[in-house]
């Protein structure tokens, strides 16, 4: 593919804003990619009607087809369309959680091309709080297909700068909002089967969506070989270059530092992400984990991505407790040190 020039357009007030995402959203009509906001991670954004388009986002990233995208519409009435019917408990959610952090999936409409879905027979739909993203979608006049807007295989972005280290060269824009809120992907919840299955956590809680449409499961463990009911299950997510070692359980911190010795000892570089900031650890690049969940979750993608600009071998991370957020963010710590021959 032809390099092509990238322009970062910073909006650092939202007055006028309207008009500064007149060439984006041209961009997007003519059926090419924007990157933008959104509450969660950065998105990589095409006009999710057009097939073509929509191609040029497999492209860029590098991602697998078999790997379906989410629509990202603005306005509550443009989900009928691309529907094929809407389960009250969607009802029920979209009025609790949108707009925000939470993708649902749901029979799809004739109007979804199939390479949104990669031939699946349902769709997922998220309606973004970001009014950056808003302003974009009702721009374009058309659901905007958006994964993560990383290099396949990357951390999610959650900043601009991450979004031009993986993509520059490769997107017409990249609209700058400043860092996301959330720092971790929307939660994807699967209306198509009952009981409701919780595909991925994210930013809106199991415990917070239960007290809405009481009990949802987890997905069954995903079979590598066998048929694609839950595409991006399979892959390898969220992984920076170095090794990354999530240490749980009792004397974490005993532990982790055993481990960082035996790695000095092969002369490997060792980043740590832990609990105890009284504990005496030796590594080359030591982060906390610190008290606060939200904060957690909004900086622990930048700090994958940082280990790896310091060049860091081997991460050893310290896990949390598996409760609210802290469910989804070890979700991606796990993902990170999962190895994957992909
Ligand atoms: O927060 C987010 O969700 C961000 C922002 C940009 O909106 N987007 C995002 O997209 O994380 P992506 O493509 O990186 O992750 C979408 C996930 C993938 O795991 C994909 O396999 C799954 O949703 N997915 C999409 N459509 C699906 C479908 N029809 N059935 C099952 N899983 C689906
Ligand atoms: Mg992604």
């Amino acid at each position: 593919m032809i390099d092509i020039k990238t322009t970062v357009i910073k909006i650092q007030t939202l007055s006028g804003l309207v008009d500064r995402l007149k060439k984006p959203t041209e961009a997007l009509k003519q059926g090419r990619l924007v990157a933008f906001p959104t509450e969660t991670v950065y998105g990589l954004g095409a006009d999710g009607l057009n097939a073509e388009a929509v191609a040029q986002i497999f492209k860029a990233k590098g991602r697998p087809q078999d790997n379906p995208v989410i629509l990202h519409i603005a306005d509550k009435k443009d989900l009928l369309p691309l529907v094929n019917t809407i389960p009250p408990q969607a009802d029920l959610l979209i009025n609790a959680f949108w707009p925000g952090p939470l993708t649902i999936i749901f029979k799809k409409s004739a109007l979804v091309p199939d390479i949104i879905t990669s031939g699946l027979d349902s769709v997922a739909i998220r309606m973004p709080s970001h009014p950056v993203a808003l302003a974009l979608i009702k721009g374009a006049g058309s659901p905007l297909a958006a994964p993560s807007a990383n290099l396949s295989g990357k951390p999610s972005p959650t900043a601009a700068t991450h979004v031009l280290q993986d993509l520059e060269g490769k997107v017409d824009f990249i609209i700058d909002g400043g860092p996301t809120d959330i720092g971790l992907e929307s939660t994807v919840i699967d209306l198509t089967s009952e009981p409701p299955v919780l595909m991925r956590p994210g930013g809106v809680t199991k415990e917070s969506i239960e007290a809405v449409i009481g009990s949802v499961v987890l997905p069954a463990k995903t079979d590598q070989t066998g048929p694609v009911k839950s595409p991006g299950m399979k892959y390898k997510h969220y992984a920076p270059k170095a090794r990354v070692i999530l240490v749980e359980g009792a004397e974490a911190s005993a532990r982790i530092q055993t481990q960082a010795d035996t790695f000095k000892a092969q002369s490997l570089k060792v980043g740590l992400l832990v609990a105890d900031k009284n504990y005496a650890y030796r590594a080359d690049v030591i982060e906390y984990l610190g008290d606060d969940n939200s904060a957690l979750a909004h900086k622990l993608f930048g700090l994958l991505r940082d280990f790896d600009q310091a060049g860091v071998d081997v991460i050893l991370i310290e896990g949390v407790e598996s409760t609210g957020l802290g469910a989804a963010i070890m979700n991606r710590i796990r993902k990170a040190s999962e190895t994957s021959d992909d």
